[in-house]
């Protein structure tokens, strides 16, 4: 039995990872967030109620996962309180089994406002950030300026850190971008009483994992974005600021590579992307409207309509490479449901050599131009079906379409937005 398993993007984020992890928990004993910050958002129904989470591991949601949130996240203590609190009012509670690493980074007010003040002055170059501050949490990381989670356990380190660091802040804020700077007594106070809600959280969460992988307990590494919007690989400068693919997992977490048992890559049966960047199969019709309207792309950290598009099988195959991919699992099949044709990008060509390409260097998409196979579609209602064998024939032929340009199997489908609504052709675990 498989006992350590990875659950990614494939994509520009918002695969509906979240709805996987959770389906994919109640027989796990760890849900780990290993990247990222409160920039992602994951959305959850369980029992027609929605649940959206940013911050804590979707996998808390059964009472039986221990969440973990690791030191590669960068963490905005104000609205991890906020999430806490929330899933109490939907009464979860996770105080006695969430567990942050003393080694991750906080993002502080002063990081979102230079985040948004940044993204104001680029204009129509602007990366198209979600506005969190995540970008210059990660910097300082590099420029080892942060704070971390563990400062938070002493007063007088954490004052005197906090004092250099908004100087550093109010200096740019001020003279470039003629905003208010910060008052570093309001920033303390507010964090040192917000502290008094995790200080029991805190932790190594790397000597956590590595006890729980020595004591054969299951872990469900959650990813966050997308591995297209990876810091190295993705489609640099449009990208989020940490690593979306595998390699985020080890550094992210301090686990090695060879205690991850199983990768599975979520890919959405289409294609979407919030902010801006290169997306090659963007549709600009009736049917952006449609998959807008039927699959509610909007972003659920933002709000902001999302891009769509057909399914990239070039970028596709590029993450199955990047991840080292096991297997597939498709969301959102049932969006599909009524268009009579479905489209796939199977190459790309260049649009000033004319040159056609089965698999692409990611620096120069914005030259390259799909080339599609087109497939009947299914014109059958799809949303909630639990059975390989009681999906329409087309649409069947659609999977294996996907199996054959990623060159991994299928193994989960989600034909809909509830935990059941999901069909297993080979469980991850086995
Ligand atoms: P940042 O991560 O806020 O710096 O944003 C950088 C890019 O990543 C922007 O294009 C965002 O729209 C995108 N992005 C960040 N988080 C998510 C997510 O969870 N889903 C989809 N796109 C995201």
């Amino acid at each position: 039995m498989k006992k350590n398993i990875v659950i990614l993007g494939t994509q520009w984020g918002d695969e509906g990872k979240g709805k996987i992890v959770d389906y994919l928990s109640s027989k796990s004993s760890y849900a780990v967030r290993y990247h990222g910050g409160h920039n992602a958002g994951h959305t959850l129904v369980v029992n027609k109620k929605k649940i959206i989470l940013h911050l804590i591991p979707s996998g808390v949601l059964h009472s039986n996962v221990i969440g973990i949130i690791s030191n590669g996240v960068v963490i905005s203590i104000f609205d991890l309180v906020k999430e806490i609190k929330m899933l109490e009012k939907n009464h979860v509670f996770v105080s006695k089994r969430l567990f942050i690493s003393h080694a991750a980074s906080l993002i502080l007010p002063f990081h979102i406002a230079i985040d948004i003040a940044r993204e104001k002055r680029l204009g129509v170059n602007a990366i198209g950030t979600t506005g969190r501050g995540i970008g210059p949490a990660y910097e300082d990381k590099i420029a080892r300026r942060s704070i971390r989670v563990g400062d938070l356990k002493n007063e007088k380190t954490l004052s005197i850190k906090l004092s250099k660091i908004v100087d550093y802040y109010n200096d740019q804020l001020v003279s470039i971008y003629k905003c208010q700077p910060f008052d570093c007594k309001v920033i303390l106070k507010d964090l040192l009483e917000a502290k008094n809600i995790i200080i029991d959280m805190i932790q190594d969460t790397t000597v956590i994992l590595n006890n729980a992988i020595k004591n054969k307990k299951i872990i469900i590494f959650e990813g966050a974005q997308g591995s297209l919007l990876d810091i190295d690989h993705g489609t640099y400068p449009y990208v989020t600021s940490s690593n979306s693919t595998i390699g985020g997992v080890i550094t992210g977490t301090g686990v090695g590579p060879k205690n991850l048992d199983y990768i599975l890559g979520v890919t959405k049966a289409y294609s979407t992307r919030v902010g801006n960047g290169p997306f090659p199969t963007e549709l600009h019709n009736d049917i952006d409207a449609y998959l807008s309207k039927k699959g509610n792309e909007f972003g659920s950290t933002t709000g902001r309509k999302r891009r769509t598009g057909w399914l990239d099988g070039i970028a596709l195959h590029h993450s199955v490479q990047l991840n080292s991919l096991s297997a597939l699992c498709i969301t959102k099949l049932d969006v599909l449901d009524n268009l009579e044709e479905i489209k796939i990008c199977i190459a790309y060509r260049n649009v000033n050599t004319l040159e056609i390409y089965t698999s692409v260097s990611f620096d120069n998409l914005e030259n390259m131009q799909p080339i599609y196979e087109t497939h009947p579609g299914w014109m059958k209602k799809t949303s909630g079906i639990k059975k390989i064998e009681d999906l329409p024939h087309a649409a069947k032929n659609y999977i294996k379409c996907i199996e054959k340009i990623a060159g991994i199997p299928v193994h989960m489908i989600s034909t809909g937005p509830e935990r059941n609504d999901t069909i297993v052709v080979k469980h991850p675990f086995l």
